[in-house]
């Protein structure tokens, strides 16, 4: 169960802007990494489970960097979802809409963005009772134009939209009314993970960190 009520966890990543979408090769760089990103001043993360270190990094991350919002990407199936939840994460990503990890989710109280592409599947995290979605893979899936139709029938969802996203194309998506927050793994590239280079993913994440302030331009507050 999680310790963190959905309404405060969404605020947090809406405040925050950016979820950074990890996949780390070995649970023992997880606290360097993650601390690099909350020293650019991003206290968020998802950690996926696309490696087999993911589950105990983001154990380690719970423990040792307790401020952070730490969270489990990559969720495909409903055990996964019971593994990342008694590890710690705090929320949970998932690529499309799998019914069976939403379920989980729900029942254990644990905030759950699932990923959308089209409205049929926005009409299923509706039907769940979810309003706040992964748009994925938002760049190839159409980009802000594909984001803005969805948002026409749909006014109540909010968007985390995630794939193809990184410095150019950041500020323009933060821009958008419906976006809650951007996701994307530019802060954290495999070759900065795999050099070790906090301090490149330190400035990467500071980078984010103000493109978040320009793009809302201090309405911050005011946004839904
Ligand atoms: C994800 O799993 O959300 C994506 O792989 C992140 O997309 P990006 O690597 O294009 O940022």
């Amino acid at each position: 169960m999680s310790d963190i009520s959905q309404a405060s966890l969404r605020e947090r990543i809406r405040t925050f802007g950016i979820v950074p979408v990890i996949t780390i090769p070995a649970e023992a760089i997880a606290v360097p990494l993650v601390e690099a990103l909350v020293g650019g001043g991003l206290g968020c993360a998802e950690i996926t489970l696309r490696t087999e270190a993911g589950l105990a990094a983001i154990r380690r991350v719970h423990e040792a960097v307790p401020n952070v919002l730490v969270g489990a990407g990559t969720v495909l199936t409903a055990d996964q979802a019971r593994r990342a939840i008694s590890a710690g994460a705090q929320f949970v990503v998932t690529p499309g809409f799998m019914p069976r990890v939403v379920e989980v989710c729900l029942a254990e109280n644990v905030p759950i963005f699932p990923g959308v592409m089209t409205p049929t599947e926005i009409g299923m995290a509706l039907d769940a009772g979810l309003t706040d979605l992964k748009f994925f893979p938002a760049e190839t899936a159409g980009g802000l134009a594909a984001l803005r139709a969805l948002a026409g029938p749909f006014p109540m969802v909010r968007f985390i939209p995630t794939g193809g996203i990184g410095p150019a194309n950041l500020a323009a998506y933060l821009r958008e009314p419906t976006v809650l927050a951007v996701g994307g793994s530019w802060m954290v590239r495999a070759e900065m993970i795999a050099a070790s280079d906090w301090a490149a993913v330190r400035s990467a994440a500071e980078q984010a960190a103000v493109a978040v302030r320009e793009a809302r331009g201090g309405s911050a507050v005011a946004r839904p």
